[in-house]
C-alpha cells in the first residue's frame, strides 16, 4: 500500500472482547480504528478507549448540536487521547469553528453527507440539491471553518479534492462482491484511493465473519 494512505477500522461493536479481537488481528498493519456511537455508548466502550496504547484512535461520534454543546463535549474528552473527532457540517460554521477553537491536537473531521443517503433521501429531508452539489457546499464550510479533515463517500472524494485541500476520508467501502447492505454510495478500497481518497474507512467488509480473511482479502485488493 502506498505510503501516505490510511486505513480506519470501523470497530462497531458493543463488545469490548470482539474490539480487542479486531484491534489484536490487525495490529501488524498501520491501522487506525474508528470508534463510533454504538462502542462508546456501551458500558466499558469509553473507558476501553481511554487504555489504548499507541493507536491511531478515531472518535466518530458525529456532533451535531450548538456551538456551545459541542465545544463542552471536545472539552469533556480531554482525558482521552484522540487523534481524529467528527463533527457534522451541517451543525453550521459557528458550531464548527467552536469544536475548533477547542480541539487542541486532536483532528477536527467535518462529516458531509451520510454515505447512507442518495439524492432521493435528501429530498425526503427537505434538501432541494443533489448528493454531489450538497457535499460540495459543505466542503467550502469546512474549508472556511479550517477543519482538518471531511468525509465524503469516494464518488464526490474528486470534487471535494478542488476544494478542500487536507485529509479526505471515505467510508461506504465494500470488498469486491460484499452487500452494500445501509449504504447506498460504496466503492471498493482500490478505486476510492484511486478517486482521491487518502484515508478509507472499512468496517463490515472487515469486521464481520472470519476477520483475518478479510483484512489479507483487503491488503491483496491494495497491491
Ligand atoms: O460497515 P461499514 O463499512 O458500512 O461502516 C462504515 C462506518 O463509517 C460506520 O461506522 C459509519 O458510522 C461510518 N460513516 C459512514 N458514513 C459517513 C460517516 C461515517 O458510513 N458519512
Amino acid at each position: 500500500m502506498k505510503k501516505n494512505r490510511k486505513i480506519f477500522i470501523a470497530v462497531d461493536t458493543n463488545s469490548t472482547s470482539r474490539a480487542k479481537k479486531i484491534i489484536q488481528y490487525t495490529k501488524k498493519l498501520k491501522i487506525g480504528y474508528k470508534f463510533g456511537l454504538e462502542f462508546f455508548n456501551s458500558k466499558n466502550g469509553r473507558s476501553f478507549v481511554s487504555k489504548l496504547k499507541k493507536k491511531i484512535v478515531f472518535a466518530d461520534l458525529k456532533l451535531n448540536d450548538i456551538p456551545n454543546t459541542c465545544s463542552s463535549t471536545i472539552k469533556t474528552l480531554r482525558d482521552l487521547k484522540i487523534n481524529y473527532l467528527t463533527v457534522h457540517i451541517s451543525s453550521g460554521l459557528d458550531s464548527l469553528k467552536a469544536v475548533k477553537n477547542f480541539s487542541g491536537k486532536t483532528k477536527i473531521v467535518g462529516v458531509s453527507t451520510l454515505t447512507s443517503l442518495n439524492d432521493k433521501d435528501l429530498r425526503e429531508t427537505g434538501h432541494t440539491r443533489s448528493v454531489k452539489n450538497l457535499v460540495i457546499q459543505q466542503a467550502k464550510l469546512a474549508k472556511k471553518a479550517n477543519l482538518d479533515a471531511i468525509v465524503c463517500s469516494a464518488h464526490e472524494a474528486p470534487y471535494v479534492k478542488k476544494i478542500f485541500k487536507k485529509e479526505i476520508i471515505t467510508p461506504g467501502i465494500r470488498l469486491v462482491g460484499d452487500k452494500a447492505k445501509d449504504q447506498k454510495r460504496i466503492m471498493t478500497p482500490k478505486k476510492a484511493f484511486e478517486n482521491g481518497a487518502n484515508s478509507i474507512v472499512i468496517g463490515r467488509s472487515i469486521t464481520k465473519g472470519n476477520i483475518r480473511k478479510n483484512i489479507k482479502k483487503l491488503i491483496k485488493s491494495l497491491n
